[in-house]
C-alpha cells in the first residue's frame, strides 16, 4: 500500500480497512459548513450507534407493555441486565465476568471502591496519586482522607514529571512507592493520563504496588475500549471506568468497575445497598446483607437501565467488529496522525503524548510550539471549521482518532484544517 501521506494515501488506507464499514454504523454531528464534522472527540463522548435509538424504543416498549413485570420477564430480565454486559466487558478489561459489573457512575464507583481498599491505620495511611490527576479522582480521594479524619499533609503523595518533562516516569512512580513501602495503604493512578494520553505500565506499579504491601486501583476512563487491558493477570485490586467516552455508551452512561476475584471472599467492609445483595435473597428483604457473588455485590441502588441499552448496543458493536482488530487499526491510524502532524506542522506544534505506540492509545494531545498564536484561538477555529475535538487548560488540545468510526481521511482532513489555519493565523511564517 502507498506511505504516501496525501489524500490519496489516505483513502487508499481506508479501501484496505476491514473495519471501515462500522463508520456507517454511527451518527456524525453536522459541521456549520454542512456536511459531517470531522470528529477526532471519542476521548470526550463516543458517537452514538446507529442501534442505540431503537434499543432505547424497545426497552420503553418494554416498559410500556410490562411495566413492573419487566423485571421478572425471562425475555426483558431488567434484573440481569448488568450480567449480559459482562462477558463484553470483561474482554475490554482483560477480567473475569464475575471481576466487571456495569453499574453507577465513575467517581461513585471509586467513592464505594476506596471504602472497601483504602483503610488507612495509623501506620499505613498514605494514598499515592499523580500530581494531574482528573480533578474528580483527586477530590475524591482527598475526601476520602478527611472522611477518615486523615491530615492531607500527611497521608496524600503525588508524583509529577520530573521539571521540564510532561510525561510521567515509570520509574520515579515505582521509586516511590518503594520509598513509602510500609506506609502506603493505596496507589490510585489513571490507565491513561488524561491530559498527555500517556498510558501507564499497569502491571509494573500493580507489582510494585503489591512488593509495598499496598492496594492498587486504576481509573481506566481514557483506557477502557481503547487499549488492551489485563487487569485479572496483572492483579490489580480494583478499577473504574466510565462508559461515555471510547464505549460509547452516551452521556452519563452506566458505567463500570473491576474487583480482583481474590478479594470477592475476603470479608472487605463495603458500604452496601439493596441491590448488591444476591438475587436469590434481594426480594426476601432480609435484615442481613448478603452479597451478590463477584464485583456485583459492590453494587448498590436499583440500576438505571435506560443508561445501559445505548451501551449495550455499543458493547454488541465491539464485540462483532473485534477488540484486537480494533486496537490494531488504532496504533496504524493514530500513527499515521502522528506522522502528518510531524510532517506537515511540526514547526508550530508539538505532539505531548508518548511518541511508542505500547505507550498510548487513540489520543494525541498537541499545543502551538511558541506563542505567535494563542492555541485556544486554534481551537475555536478549528471547531468553528468542523473539527471537533477538545481544549483542556493550560494550553492542550487533544485529538483522537476512534477506530470503530474514523477514517485516515478524518485524520488527513483534520490536518490539512489545522494548517490551513495557522498559515492564516497573524504572526504566521507561511
Ligand atoms: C480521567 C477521568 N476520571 C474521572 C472522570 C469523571 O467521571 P464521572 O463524571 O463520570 O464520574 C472523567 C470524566 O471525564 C475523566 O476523564
Amino acid at each position: 500500500m502507498s506511505d504516501a501521506l496525501t489524500l490519496d494515501g489516505a483513502r487508499a488506507r481506508d479501501a484496505a480497512d476491514p473495519l471501515s464499514r462500522w463508520r456507517g454504523e454511527f451518527h456524525f454531528p453536522a459541521s456549520r459548513q454542512g456536511g459531517p464534522a470531522i470528529y477526532l472527540c471519542g476521548n470526550s463522548l463516543g458517537l452514538q450507534p446507529r442501534t442505540a435509538a431503537a434499543e432505547v424504543e424497545g426497552f420503553m416498549a418494554e416498559w410500556r407493555r410490562l411495566g413492573v413485570l419487566g423485571y421478572h420477564d425471562a425475555g426483558a430480565d431488567w434484573l440481569n441486565l448488568h450480567e449480559r454486559l459482562a462477558p463484553a466487558l470483561a474482554t475490554l478489561a482483560g477480567a473475569r465476568h464475575a471481576e466487571v459489573v456495569a453499574m453507577q457512575s465513575l467517581t461513585i464507583n471509586l467513592h464505594f471502591l476506596m471504602a472497601s481498599f483504602y483503610r488507612p491505620t495509623s501506620g499505613r495511611h498514605v494514598v499515592l496519586i499523580e500530581r494531574d490527576a482528573f480533578p474528580s479522582d483527586r477530590y475524591a480521594v482527598l475526601s476520602q482522607l478527611d472522611w477518615h479524619g486523615r491530615d492531607r499533609a500527611q497521608s496524600l503523595v503525588q508524583v509529577a514529571p520530573r521539571p521540564g518533562e510532561h510525561l510521567l516516569r515509570s520509574e520515579d512512580l515505582i521509586a516511590a512507592i518503594q520509598r513509602l513501602g510500609p506506609q502506603l495503604a493505596l496507589v490510585m493512578l489513571p490507565g491513561i493520563q488524561y491530559l498527555t494520553g500517556q498510558l501507564l505500565d499497569l502491571g509494573a506499579l500493580t507489582r510494585a504496588a503489591h512488593a509495598a504491601g499496598a492496594h492498587i486501583g486504576f481509573d481506566l476512563a481514557h483506557a477502557i475500549g481503547n487499549v488492551p487491558l489485563a487487569l485479572h493477570d496483572w492483579g490489580a485490586d480494583f478499577a473504574v471506568w466510565c462508559s461515555y467516552k471510547y464505549l460509547n455508551g452516551g452521556p452519563g452512561a452506566t458505567a463500570g468497575a473491576f474487583v480482583h476475584e481474590r478479594h470477592f471472599d475476603a470479608g472487605l467492609p463495603r458500604l452496601a445497598g439493596w441491590w448488591g445483595n444476591d438475587l436469590t435473597s434481594r426480594f426476601e428483604f432480609g435484615q442481613e446483607f448478603r452479597p451478590c457473588p463477584g464485583a456485583a455485590g459492590w453494587q448498590v441502588s436499583n440500576t438505571p437501565l435506560l443508561g445501559m441499552i445505548p451501551l449495550r448496543a455499543s458493547l454488541a458493536q465491539f464485540e462483532a467488529a473485534g477488540f484486537a482488530a480494533l486496537c490494531a487499526k488504532s496504533r496504524e491510524l493514530t500513527g499515521w496522525l502522528e506522522r502528518l502532524l510531524d510532517e506537515r506542522l511540526g514547526d508550530r506544534i508539538e505532539i505531548l503524548t508518548p511518541r511508542d505506540p505500547d505507550a498510548r492509545g487513540a489520543q494525541l494531545s498537541i499545543r502551538l510550539r511558541d506563542a505567535r498564536g494563542t492555541g485556544k484561538a486554534l481551537f475555536d477555529a478549528m471547531v468553528g471549521n468542523g473539527l471537533i475535538c477538545d481544549w483542556r487548560e493550560p494550553d492542550v488540545i487533544r485529538l483522537a482518532p476512534a477506530p470503530l468510526y474514523n477514517s485516515f481521511e478524518d485524520c488527513w482532513r483534520a490536518v490539512m484544517l489545522i494548517a490551513e489555519l495557522l498559515s492564516a493565523a497573524p504572526g504566521s511564517r507561511s
